[in-house]
Formats: structure tokens, C-alpha cells, sequence
């Protein structure tokens, strides 16, 4: 996650621009689809779910690592 730029807009457990990742697990705990919808809103950007402050599409993150990323997202606690 350093090495893809996301730190840059969001902390483990504190808001930045964008969502702290502790609080995106708690919003999709429980939710089976929440691995494909996550890994497709950080590829293409979006924004309206935590603000109306977008994520910018992020491209030329490998969809290897973005799975990685979602996983270690959802599996962060509080
Ligand atoms: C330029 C700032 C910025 C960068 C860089 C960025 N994000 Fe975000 N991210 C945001 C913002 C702002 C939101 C809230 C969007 C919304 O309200 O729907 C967000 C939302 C998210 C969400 C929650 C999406 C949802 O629909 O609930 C995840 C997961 C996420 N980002 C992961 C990442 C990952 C992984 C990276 C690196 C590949 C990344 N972000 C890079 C700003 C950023």
C-alpha cells in the first residue's frame, strides 16, 4: 500500500482525504460481495460513498496487488 500511493490519502486508522481503512472495514464487514466491489472502486475511482470527495482511478495498480490490498483492508480491526 505504501509503494502504491495510497498512503497518501489513507491512514490505517485516521481519515486523510480519503476513509481511514479500519473504517472501510467495519462499513463492509459482513458483505460477500464486498471484495469484487472494493477491488473495482479503487481501479476506477469514484466517490459518494464516505464524501462527496472522489478517489481518483488507480490504473497502474496490478490487479494482484489490489486483491492483496482489499483482503488486508477487510481484515483490519479496530
Ligand atoms: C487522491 C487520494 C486517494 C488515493 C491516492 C487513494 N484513495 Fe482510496 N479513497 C479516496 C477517497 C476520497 C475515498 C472516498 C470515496 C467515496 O466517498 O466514495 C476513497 C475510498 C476508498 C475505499 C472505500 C471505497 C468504498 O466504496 O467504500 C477503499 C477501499 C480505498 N479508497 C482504497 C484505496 C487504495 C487501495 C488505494 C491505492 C491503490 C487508494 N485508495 C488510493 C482517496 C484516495
Amino acid at each position: 500500500m505504501q509503494k502504491d500511493g495510497c498512503a497518501a490519502c489513507h491512514g490505517i486508522d485516521k481519515k486523510i482525504v480519503g476513509p481511514a481503512y479500519v473504517d472501510v472495514a467495519a462499513k463492509y464487514k459482513g458483505d460477500a460481495g464486498a471484495q469484487a466491489k472494493l477491488a473495482q472502486k479503487i481501479k476506477a475511482g469514484g466517490a459518494g460513498v464516505w464524501g462527496q470527495v472522489p478517489m481518483p482511478p488507480n490504473p497502474q495498480v496490478p490487479d494482484d496487488d489490489i486483491k492483496a490490498l482489499v483482503s488486508w483492508i477487510l481484515a483490519l480491526k479496530k
